[in-house]
Formats: structure tokens, sequence, C-alpha cells
């Protein structure tokens, strides 16, 4: 601790000392910063947010360990280091996040996109892919930062698209990545619970949605990190499952015969989840696996219509 203060306040005190801060220089002191606090990944953070600072490539950054810092420069790396000492997920000091095939915004009021959550993505796409439908309509419910929808509708562009959330913050977030990914034309937001409001008539093909399923026990425990996500994003009730259930209730009023629901789950909770379905209309249950090897997504398909 104390040594970390100390390296700290010798880390960029280059006018007292003389010495002439240059990215190399910095780089090995930011890491051994991070690595003191504890950070798992010290090195690669260290480096990112320096590459994002200096508008440099991760390549770039390595070609240019003798460039000098400036003061200004040094200042705003001090910053965003002491951010990430304190515990601050690397993306939100950043600002963004890669997900599926694009670069979205982040900040404290959306959750950082994971990579599980392209199963998602993938199992939309492919059955959009199959069913061949010449506009499907495909709801994201929880839209937060607009990575699912976004990566939808940017890799198939006859696709249309409602997004949903509670928190006005995160539309506001998911617009801007549904502008600069150029989807926001066949895309509509709305801030509601669930998918209260959409007009019944609306009846979607896909309806994605990966709602907060943290249960409120594990909310006490969360890493450092998850923790300083919203909790709006991460708390699904004492068992987890409050939105996810009530979703199940609220989908089959939007959901077309034969159109798939497709939700990310806690892999401890795939059993409750599978007893959600049971007798309310849906067929051909599957469950996916993440790269872990843990149950992840569980899609099903509305019945159609004898
Ligand atoms: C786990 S985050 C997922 C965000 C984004 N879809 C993703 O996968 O990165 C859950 C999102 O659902 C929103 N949310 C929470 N409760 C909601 C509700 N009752 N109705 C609609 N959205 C809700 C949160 O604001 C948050 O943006």
């Amino acid at each position: 601790m104390i040594v970390a203060s100390i390296l700290f306040s010798r880390l960029f005190s280059s006018v007292m000392n003389r010495t002439k801060w240059t990215v190399g220089k910095v780089l090995v002191r930011a890491k051994e910063l991070l690595r003191e606090k504890g950070i798992s990944q010290h090195g690669r953070d260290a480096e990112e947010m320096l590459s994002v600072l200096l508008n440099l490539s991760r390549v770039e950054l390595y070609t240019s360990l003798d460039r000098p810092m400036n003061l200004e420069e040094l200042e705003e790396y001090k910053a965003m280091l002491r951010r990430r000492m304190a515990g601050e997920p690397l993306q939100y000091i950043t600002g963004f996040e890669w997900f599926w095939k694009h670069r979205f915004k982040v900040t404290p009021q959306v959750l950082i996109p994971r990579p599980e959550t392209e199963i998602l993505v993938a199992q939309a796409i492919a059955f959009i892919d199959d069913t061949k439908e010449p506009s499907p309509l495909v709801c994201d419910v929880g839209i937060g930062s607009g990575a699912i929808l976004g990566s939808v509708l940017a890799d198939r562009g006859h696709v249309l698209g409602v997004g949903t959330d509670v928190s006005y913050e995160a539309l506001k977030v998911a617009k801007e990545n549904l502008l600069r990914l150029k989807v926001m034309e066949r895309c509509s937001l709305v801030c509601t619970c669930l998918m209260r409001g959409i007009r019944p008539e609306e009846r979607f093909s896909v309806v994605v949605a990966n709602m907060p399923y943290v249960s409120s026990s594990e909310m006490g425990s969360l890493q450092r990190e998850v923790a300083m996500e919203p909790r709006i994003a991460l708390d699904g009730g004492p068992d987890g499952l409050f939105w996810i259930s009530q979703l199940v209730l609220q989908v089959a009023h939007h959901l077309k015969p034969g159109g798939m629901l497709a939700i990310e789950i806690s892999p401890q909770q795939v059993d409750k989840v599978k007893l959600l379905f049971k007798g309310k209309g849906y067929d051909g249950m599957k469950v996916l696996k993440d790269h872990l090897g843990r149950d992840r997504v569980v899609t099903v398909v509305r019945t159609k219509e004898r």
C-alpha cells in the first residue's frame, strides 16, 4: 500500500526529478502499480488505457516506447490509473467494449456487454436466416448498451428492431451505439418495463433478453468491478428469476406463432427456467453452453396454432 502510493507520487513527478517520462517508462510504472493493487490483468489494462489516451493501437504503442509524454497526458493517465486502482472496470474508463464485431460505447449507466451474450446474437441470426422472412421484427428486452440488437441489425440489413429498457440513461447509450452502427432508422427504442406498452399487433419473430439474473443473496458477494455496474442491470430478485419469469408471461402476447424467445440465464437457474416454460405454449427448448461449458442460454419456440 505504502509502496504503491510512493510509486504513484513518483510516477509522474517529471518536473521535480527531471526524468523524461516516455511511453515505455510510464507503462512499466503503471503495470507495477496496478499489479500491487491486485488487478489481475494489470499489463493489458495499463496498455489499453494508454493506447486510448494517446489514440494509438497496441502495436503503435509498442513502436512508440521512446515517445515522450507531456504533462497534460501524464495528468490524464494518472487520473485513469487512479480510477482503475479504485476498482472501476477498465471499460468505463476507456468508454467502450468490443462485442460481436463492433465497438460499443459503455458508461456506468449500462452493463458492460459480456462475450457469453454473443450466443443470443448468434441464435437470433441463425433463426432469422432459417425463417427467410422478408422483414422479421426482433425485440431486445433490457437493451442496455444496444449490443445485442445493434449486432443483429448490423449483420442483417432486412431486420427491424425494437429495444426496451426501464433505464432512460441506458436507452440514450443504446441510441448512440445504434446511430454509430447506422441501424437506428430500422429500430425504435421504448422506455418501459419489459414489453409493456408495445402494441399487441406488433408480433415479433424473435425476442432476445439478457435480463438481470443475479439473485439478491449473490448481489452482496459480487466481484469488486461487477459491483460497480448498475444494480438495475444485475439484480434479479430473491432467486434471480423475477424478471425472467415476468417476461415469459408477457412475451406470449408478442411472439408470432413459430417465433423464438432466447434468454440468457445463470447456469444454476437452468432447471427452474425449464419449469417456467412448462404448459405455457412453447416447444423445442434448447439449452446452449457458454465458452466455459456452462448452461447459459435457453431458447424456445412459440407453439404454432393448429
Ligand atoms: C443484464 S443488463 C443487459 C444489457 C444488454 N442487453 C446486454 O446484454 O449487455 C439488463 C438490462 O435490463 C434493464 N432492465 C432491468 N429491469 C428491466 C425491466 N423490468 N424492464 C426492462 N428493462 C429492464 C437494465 O436497465 C439493463 O439495461
